[in-house]
């Protein structure tokens, strides 16, 4: 199959519907909040994990119409996430998917408050529409919520800002990674299953794979953040030295880096056998991830 039609279909369906979910309002007291959260949220961005959650759909026969609202919502959420990483008191970074990041912008009260708007709008989101399985949706938005909350995404980023400059092992790196990238990663695409009315067998298989896909993008983006090309990322390298962030390649070295980015997404894939061809985006995601430029 060709992954990148695939990808850049999906990202056209995903940028369509955001538009559509995004929460206009003709109040003119909102409008520099309203601009601050469409200018991240519209900014690009590969739009992987609503992808993902599409592709967890179609593995099991369903299809992208069953979960929009629910790709849109992690799209949202994820986008929160980058505004609050790139501030001052977290990564202070200057650039994000090829523009300023939001907070130099609109100032870091107003980056903060897009960020809040995001993501509780996610869950205004999930559950606008009627749907056709409110326990699926229901068992989906614990699911996000445990991914993105102290548990998951927030417990990651935590652990990483309390790191920094630290001599952290390896496990505790791993930790961080699959907790600040790899929950909601590893939710997005388990989601995607779940609405699509997946067995619990398969449910946890496509799991699997979302966890040790979600280790290997982070991976992947420490390895970027070395090697990258900023002008194709969008975003600054060589920013994690700088900040003495701890990475795999800073514990481990590039080498060893990418063998582990390799055995992870052979892993990932090897879940997947139980599927049959509806699941090769997921496959084709998986080599992607660690393939990419960008
Ligand atoms: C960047 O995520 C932040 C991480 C969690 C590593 P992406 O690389 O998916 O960023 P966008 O959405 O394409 O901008
Ligand atoms: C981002 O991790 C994780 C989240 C936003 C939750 P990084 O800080 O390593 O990602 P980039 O490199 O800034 O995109
Ligand atoms: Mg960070
Ligand atoms: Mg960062």
């Amino acid at each position: 199959m060709d992954i990148k039609a695939y990808l850049e279909q999906k990202r056209e369906l995903i940028d369509k519907a955001l538009k559509k979910h995004f929460l206009e309002s003709k109040e003119e007291l909102l409008k520099r909040l309203k601009e601050s959260m469409k200018y991240s949220l519209f900014a690009g961005g590969k739009r992987l994990r609503p992808i993902l959650c599409i592709a967890g759909a179609e593995a099991v026969g369903g299809s992208s119409e069953d979960v929009l609202s629910v790709a849109c919502a992690l799209e949202f959420i994820h986008t929160y996430s980058l505004i609050h990483d790139d501030l001052p008191a977290m990564d202070d970074d200057d650039m994000r998917r090829g523009l300023p990041t939001n907070h130099k912008v609109f100032g870091e009260a107003m980056a903060l408050l897009a960020g809040d708007g995001l993501l509780t709008d996610a869950f205004y989101i999930m559950t606008k529409q009627g749907c056709k399985n409110p326990e699926r949706l229901i068992r989906v938005i614990n699911l996000i919520a445990e991914a993105a909350g102290s548990n998951g995404m927030v417990g990651g980023q935590a652990v990483d800002i309390e790191s920094e400059g630290m001599d952290v092992d390896i496990s505790t790196l791993e930790f961080i990674h699959c907790h600040k990238t790899g929950a909601l990663i590893k939710a997005s695409v388990t989601s995607g299953a779940i609405l699509a009315g997946a067995k619990e067998h398969e449910i946890k298989a496509i799991s699997n794979y979302g966890i040790n896909i979600g280790l290997a993008f982070q991976i992947a983006d420490d390895i970027l953040n070395v090697i990258g090309d900023p002008k194709l990322l969008g975003k600054s390298v060589g920013s994690d030295i700088e900040k003495q962030k701890i990475t795999y390649p800073s514990i481990l070295g590039l080498d060893k880096s990418k063998q582990i980015q390799e055995e992870l997404v052979k892993k990932a894939i090897s879940f997947l056998n139980i599927f049959d061809s509806k699941a090769d985006p997921l496959r084709e995601i998986a080599k992607y991830i660690i393939e990419r430029k960008k």
